[in-house]
């Protein structure tokens, strides 16, 4: 375990949480809130300003919230290309990166793609649903990473104007990155792509610590959408399975905020909830 001044939650920070507005982004944002005692900006972002209001609903009213706490919600589509631009520059807007020793980025949002069909099922016209798929679960992490890295890395600035400490990144993976899963091509050629780009982002940038966590099965639109709508019959099975034994969002999160805070990964690592708690993989 950390000691308490180097402890993940003990130094004023800034936290980037993409896909906060529902489901495990929502509870690493509640989870957050809750642990970081010496202040916090969060910046929270999701399509859906009604959720995001419900997070931020959800954060106020847990007593055990620290008081230096600022919350900021960012709308907007990670998956529109045209829009892209605007977006980052209003989630980056109004931070003094001198200002926090601790920078955080969780690269959660994301989607499943078509899993309906098979690869052998994919045509031509399915292309601008591909490009769409791969530019918000691979192109967009990427370049966020990209930008984190601009506004907070010491090797980024220009200036001797101090910058955070201590950098980390976080994407939500899945075992869809290591596993062939019938019907989820997309996804698991995404989330496998996902884990390449942390793992090169932890080789070139020593000075972050990255991590590719693997929430396991979570109770969520996204895993009632997998049982729902597999095309290939053994998947939507396995998903009926799997959905019987899913923990609930906040587990999860509370078990990811247990991990950073032991801080005893490798740097780049793909690590499953059930790698920590025991649980089936
Ligand atoms: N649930 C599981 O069992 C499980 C297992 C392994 C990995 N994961 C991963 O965990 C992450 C979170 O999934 P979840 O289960 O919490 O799903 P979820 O409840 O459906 O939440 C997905 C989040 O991503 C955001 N999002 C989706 N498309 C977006 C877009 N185009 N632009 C901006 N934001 C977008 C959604 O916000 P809006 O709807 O407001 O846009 C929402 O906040 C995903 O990367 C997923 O692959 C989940």
């Amino acid at each position: 375990m950390a000691d308490n001044a180097n402890s993940f939650f003990a130094k004023p920070a800034v936290a980037i949480v993409t896909g906060a507005s529902k489901g495990i982004g929502r509870a690493i944002a509640i989870e957050f809130a809750k642990r970081f005692t010496e202040g916090l900006l969060l910046v929270l972002t999701g399509r859906s300003d009604k959720d995001l209001q419900e997070t931020v609903s959800l954060i106020q009213a847990d007593s055990s919230s620290p008081s230096k706490l600022t919350v900021r919600c960012v709308v907007g589509d990670l998956q529109n290309q045209s829009t892209i631009q605007k977006l980052f520059g209003n989630l980056f807007e109004d931070i003094n990166p001198s200002k926090y020793d601790h920078a955080i980025l969780i690269n959660n949002a994301g989607s499943t793609g078509d899993i309906s069909k098979y690869v052998r099922n994919f045509g031509l016209n399915d292309l601008p649903e591909l490009q769409d798929f791969f530019f918000l679960n691979v192109n967009c992490p990427l370049l966020l990473v990209s930008k984190f890295l601009s506004v907070f890395s010491v090797q980024e600035s220009a200036s001797s104007e101090k910058r955070p400490s201590r950098l980390t990144i976080v994407q939500i993976t899945s075992l869809a990155a290591v596993i062939p899963i019938k019907s989820w091509s997309i996804y698991c050629t995404g989330k496998a792509s996902r884990d390449a780009l942390h793992r090169i982002i932890a080789a070139e940038e020593p000075s972050a610590r990255v991590l590719s966590y693997g929430p396991g099965p979570v109770m969520t639109d996204m895993l009632r959408h997998g049982r729902d709508f597999s095309g290939d019959p053994d998947t939507a099975n396995n998903l009926s399975e799997l959905y019987k034994r899913a923990v609930q969002p906040q587990k999860t999160a509370s078990v990811l905020c247990n991990f950073l805070e032991e801080d005893k990964y490798e740097s780049g690592a793909h690590v499953e909830f059930g790698d920590i708690t025991g649980a089936p993989r």
